[in-house]
């Protein structure tokens, strides 16, 4: 049995392997999600940028595609989160996870909303700039250091 697995995690009555199991998945499935978040809004601001009708077709293509593994990355990222406070529900009690859950619930309603502005520039009614893009692609990197930051730190 690892020792950190004790030491980090409260409630003790369950397998520590199993959680190291879902965590290592939960990692895994988090740069998946992760990949697509920084990447889409990248597409994006190419999107805008791009003047013929066959570039555009390809971006929408392109987005397309990251947008459908992004949110299978999302899907269990969440899912195996999910199983490790099932398995562990003390974690619930902890004060970096009531900060960590508000945030990932951001996290979700920012992908939400690259879904929103994907359709508009698929049907040619987004009116934002490249300028903007840029600024909506620095947001998952802010809450990508607040949410690792209380993962691993546990404050
Ligand atoms: C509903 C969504 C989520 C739930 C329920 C959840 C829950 C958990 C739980 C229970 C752990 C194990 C804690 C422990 O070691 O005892 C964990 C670890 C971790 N989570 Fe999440 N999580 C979620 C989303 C996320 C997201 C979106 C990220 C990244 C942005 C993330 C990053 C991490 C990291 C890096 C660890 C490893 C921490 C460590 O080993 O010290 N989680 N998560």
């Amino acid at each position: 049995m690892l020792p950190e697995a004790r030491a980090h995690t409260p409630g003790h009555r369950y397998n520590p392997l199993v959680m190291l199991w879902l965590k290592a998945f939960h990692i895994v499935f988090l740069v998946t999600w992760f990949a697509g978040l920084f990447y889409l809004p990248r597409l994006f601001i190419y999107h805008v940028a791009t003047p013929d009708a066959p570039g555009r077709a390809r971006f929408v293509v392109m987005e397309r595609r990251l947008f459908a593994i992004m949110s299978i990355g999302a899907l269990f990222t969440v899912l195996f989160g999910a199983a490790m406070v099932t398995t562990a529900p003390a974690l619930l009690a902890t004060h970096w996870m009531h900060a960590k859950l508000p945030l990932v619930a951001l996290l979700v309603g920012y992908h939400a909303w690259a879904y929103r502005l994907m359709l508009a520039l698929r049907t040619g009614t987004a009116s934002h700039s490249q300028r903007w893009y840029r600024w909506f692609n620095e947001v998952p990197g802010v809450l990508l250091l607040a949410i690792v930051l209380l993962a691993v730190l546990k404050p």
